[in-house]
Formats: C-alpha cells, structure tokens, sequence
C-alpha cells in the first residue's frame, strides 16, 4: 500500500509549496480542504495543517474536527494550523502587537526534540500571521521561540506522559472544534501518536532549514518508507494503465508541451500503438515547432495524427480583434477539429463500439495543481483549466488523466525517466491559443511570421546565454528539476532554464517612427516577457542581464522585418497576467 501524508489545506498560499516539500522527500502526500480528512484510510501516516488567511477568532475561520486524528497519527500544525490546535484544545490565541513577518532566529530551540533532529542554533525562519499564541494548551511543552514569538514552536510527545508533568488529562476537540478535556482517544496503552506545531512556515526557502524540520516529521515521526519515486511511479502507473484499458483503444491530444507528452509517453508504454495522439496545428504555434515536435514524437515511436489547421483558424480569425472573441473562436475550432480527427479514428477502426479493442477513452496531461479542488476552498478560483474539452457525449469516451496525482517537477523528473529528450521536458509552458494571445489587434500569416522571426531569436538567446547561480537562486532551479550539477556551491544554467516562461509580443496595433541606415522607419514595436514561477499564479519579471537584452535587441531590429522597437515587459502578476491577451 502507498503511504501517504494528508495536508490539510486551510486556504494559504502556500499548501501547495508543502505538498511539493514532501513529495521532494520521496513520499506521496494528497492536498486535501480542511473538512475532508480520509477517515479510514489505512494508508495515511500523518496529517500537516496548513495556514489559512483567517485569524481562528473569525467568524468564518475554517474548523476541522481535530479528534479524528489527533492522538491517532503524527500532526503537524502549520501557522494557522499550530493556532488552531491550540485554541481548540485549551491554549489561547490573540491579536499580535504588530505582526509578525519575515525573517526571524530561533533563540532557543529543544534540539532533543525530534522535530528538531539536526538544527542550527539561530536557524532562520520565516514568519508570516496577525495572530499570535500566547498560551499552549495543559501537556504541551514549548519547543522553540524566537526574539519576539514566545511559541514559535510546541509539541506534545505522549511517550513523555502527562501524568509525569503533573497532568491527568489532555485537551482534544469535540466535533464542532471546541476544547474536550478528557483522554485521547486509545491513550490507555500510552503509545499515541504525537503533536508538533510551528508558527512560521517550514515549506518556504527562507526558513533555511525548513526541509530537515519536514524530513524529521514525514521520514522519522510518521515513518515513511520514502519510496515515491519516478521510477516507482512509471511501473506502477504503467501497470495501472493496463488494467483499466485492457484491450481498448485511447485518443490523447497532444499540445507540444510537456504534460501532454509526457502522457502519451507513459500510455504508450503500457498499450503501444492502440494510442493514437492528435497534434493540431492551429498556425499560430513558434518558429518551425510543429515539425520540431512532430518528429520527436516520431522518435519517441508515438502514434501521432499531425493535423494542419491553420487555414481554418486564419480565416475564422481574419479581421477579429477582441482578445476574448479570438480564445473563443480558437478554442472552438480546435474541439471542431479534434472531434473530426476523433470520430475519423472511431469510425475506421474496425471493432465495433461494444466489442474488445474499441475506442474507449480520452487521454488528458491533467497535472495536480490542475485539479487541486482546495484551491476553491477560499472561494477564489485562481487558474481555470485548460486542457482539451467538449468531446460530444455520443463518442461515449471516459476520461484517462495518468499524471493527475503529479506537480510539475515531477512530471519533468517522469519524463527523464523514461528518456525523453531534455529539451521537450524543460520547454517553457506555452497558451493552446499559441501566439494568437501574444499579437495584439487581428491575426493574419505576415503578423504571426514577424512574431515568430522575433521570438525565435529571443528564446535562441535564452538557451545560449549561461548563467551561474548559487545560494538559494540555485537552489529554486534545481528544485524544479533542472539537471545541473552542483560545484564550488555553484551550477551553470541557461537563462531558458533559469526562468518559468518567455516570449514575443508583437504590438501590432502600435507603431512608432525608427529611422535605419538613411531611411526612415514606421514600424512595429516587439515587447520581450520573461518571468519567474513556481506555478504560474503568481510571477514575477525575471531580471535578465543588460548585455543579453542589447545583443536581442539589435538582433531583432536588424533582423524581423516589420520591427524597429524592442521593450522589455517588467510586470509582475498580479496585478499583471503572463500573458497580454
Ligand atoms: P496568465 O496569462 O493567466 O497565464 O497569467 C498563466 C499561465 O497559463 C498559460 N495560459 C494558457 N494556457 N491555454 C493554455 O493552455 C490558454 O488559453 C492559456 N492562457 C494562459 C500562460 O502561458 C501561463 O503559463
């Protein structure tokens, strides 16, 4: 059975970056809303509480019946989860004097506390809460504090029994979150489990040793086996795949970028040729790529339809200038010809609908974050999802989405494993609508031929330009699965692999007066984009040096006929999007 850590998310914004900490330490973990703990789930080792964006004395404030695992499993409260277990069983929680964020020290820390297993005296850690705890509850033993944060971190380890302290009982939380002073539940044997809680945030890089505080919890608190692995997962999914498709035939979308091809990937491991992958050239993709892609597929041996569209999208598009109308008529066009392609296979194949070997499913490169459904528990839907939609419910296909359980990193880490080619794991996230996104004003061939001149100039660029990192730069990189080696305490990276995403804008709808050689131009300004990510819901513009924005620059202009200006785009999102459409 695959263990797992259970994280409860409260709706902060960093659940996700916690999810990720743990599966970096090689054990499974599922983000799940703060209401929907697995009861009887035999396969959960321990729960994490996350922060949220309320205080516990809101109204509105999250609760989460804490008796269905406290005592039970492992807990680890994180910021507004370490409050929460405190005011739900006994201790007190108030309004902070001013609050407490960023960067602090642990003056005294309880090394001889497992939580703490290997720390620093003074290690850094990163605060972020209005609230503070100013009592723990009866049993609790405070394990950590910093200059201002007196319970900076507590804990509760059975073993070291509460009646030795003085204390018959210990507070747990009845069902509607209030305070229980009766015995934990199963406590008779003394050996339940224990309950750790820090107020700053160990998932984030600034609390430097965040991840030896997580591995102390997952590897030597809840005992994971740590043995969620690349390689485990393509063996066991790939026998999963073959039990739930059996002898039927699958249909998958492929898009170019790594998820869908990492899918088809793993699916063509575990049926062959009975995939077939459908690559739409809606015209609009960057410089050459659609036969780029094309024949790294071929490589891969994937069954691959290549469809050019382009003419269809063109003339749909011709004269539309609406960024929303022109997403509406791409992504209808590209079900349009999806279905077709889709139904052609359905019907041609000989095997009747009910008979074995039919096409039966729809494969998808849905990721985690794609679907992480307590990213709505604050009521904010953050990304919309974009992937293939609207099969017609006649072709009766079910949904395959192999890497729905993955974050991105893993994806990559995935795809090297099975040996596909660097370049198509590391290839930036690029919209469905393609470049269609990235000109301003109305589409046509010349307009998409001078975008494409230009970015491709711009992302040659960023592959060839090296760059060294260090410190915590370098350590962001790696932690996204670029394959640098470390020396000195360095790695050499391109500025492609330092940063999330890049590319043109063509502002075609601007023109500006440039003057070259003894002519006077009048002409296109190009606008540069590149940020720097975790998960495309926050960014920001990635700092890329002077001397590499020159050398583009007048490459661009003397080069992309239609372009006399080039800018740099230095907006963060929010309140910017990466995209200008
Ligand atoms: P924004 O512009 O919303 O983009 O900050 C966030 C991320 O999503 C990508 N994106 C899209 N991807 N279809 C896609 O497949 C789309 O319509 C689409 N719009 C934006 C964008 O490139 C960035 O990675």
């Amino acid at each position: 059975m695959q263990q797992k850590i259970i994280i409860l998310d409260f709706g902060s914004q960093t659940t996700q970056l916690i999810g990720r900490r743990v599966r970096e330490l090689d054990t499974f973990c599922e983000i799940l809303p703060y209401n929907k703990f697995p009861k009887d789930d035999p396969s959960v080792i321990g729960v994490i509480l996350s922060g949220s964006p309320y205080s516990v004395h809101d109204p509105e404030a999250f609760k989460v019946d804490l008796s269905q695992f406290v005592g039970r499993l492992p807990v680890l409260g994180i910021c507004y989860g370490a409050q929460f277990i405190s005011h739900t069983l006994g201790g007190k929680v108030e309004k902070a004097d001013s609050r407490e964020y960023g960067r602090a020290h642990l003056e005294t820390i309880d090394t001889s506390n497992p939580l703490f297993k290997g720390f620093d005296e003074h290690s850094q850690v990163w605060m972020s809460h209005g609230d503070t705890i100013t009592a723990i509850p009866d049993g609790f033993e405070c394990i950590a504090s910093t200059k201002d944060v007196k319970y900076a971190a507590y804990s509760l380890i059975p073993n070291a029994s509460p009646k030795e302290r003085g204390v018959d009982t210990l507070a747990t939380a009845n069902s509607d979150g209030t305070a229980n002073h009766s015995p934990l539940p199963g406590r008779e044997g003394g050996g339940e489990a224990p309950v750790f809680a820090v107020q700053f945030h160990p998932e984030v890089f600034h609390t430097v040793q965040g991840t030896q505080l997580l591995r102390n919890f997952v590897v030597d608190i809840c005992g994971s086996h740590q043995d969620w692995s690349a390689a485990s997962f393509v063996e066991t999914t790939v026998q999963e795949l073959k039990q739930q498709i059996g002898q039927d035939r699958v249909i998958l979308g492929l898009s170019g970028g790594v998820d869908s091809s990492v899918a088809a990937v793993l699916l063509n491991k575990a049926i062959g040729n009975r995939l077939t992958c459908i690559f739409v050239d809606h015209g609009m993709l960057r410089k050459n790529e659609f036969q780029q892609v094309m024949d790294d597929y071929k490589v891969l041996g994937l069954n691959v339809i290549g469809v050019d569209a382009s003419e269809k999208f063109f003339s749909d598009l011709a004269g539309v200038t609406d960024p929303e109308q022109k997403r509406k008529i791409i992504g209808r066009d590209f079900v349009e010809v999806f279905n077709e392609q889709a139904k052609a296979i359905i019907s041609t194949s000989s095997v009747g609908a009910d008979q074995e070997g039919a096409v039966r499913w729809l494969a998808q490169g849905t990721i985690y974050p794609d679907r992480i459904e307590s990213l709505n528990i604050t009521g904010k839907v953050i990304k919309s999802h974009h992937n293939v939609g609207g099969l017609p419910k006649e072709m009766n296909l079910q949904l395959c989405e192999p890497l729905k359980w993955l974050f991105k990193d893993e994806v990559r880490r995935v795809g090297r494993q099975m040996g596909m080619p660097e370049h198509l794991i590391t290839r930036h996230p690029f919209p469905g609508p393609g470049l269609a996104v990235r000109i301003l004003g109305d589409i046509t061939p010349e307009k998409v031929r001078i975008l494409q001149d230009a970015d491709d100039i711009y992302i040659r660029g960023l592959r060839d330009y090296k760059v060294r990192l260090s410190g915590e730069e370098a350590r962001r990189v790696l932690a996204a699965g670029v394959p640098a080696a470390m020396q000195d305490g360095e790695i050499e990276v391109s500025l492609y692999d330092q940063i999330w995403q890049a590319g043109a804008i063509l502002l075609s709808t601007v023109r500006s007066v440039g003057v070259m050689g003894d002519e006077r131009t009048y002409e296109h300004p190009v606008a540069l984009r590149a940020v720097t990510s975790t998960d495309a819901m926050t960014a920001d513009w990635a700092h890329l040096p002077y001397d590499f924005m020159a050398r583009v620059s007048n490459e661009i202009i003397n080069k992309v006929r239609g372009v006399n200006r080039v800018c740099y785009d230095i907006s963060s999102k929010p309140p910017a999007t990466i995209e200008w459409e």
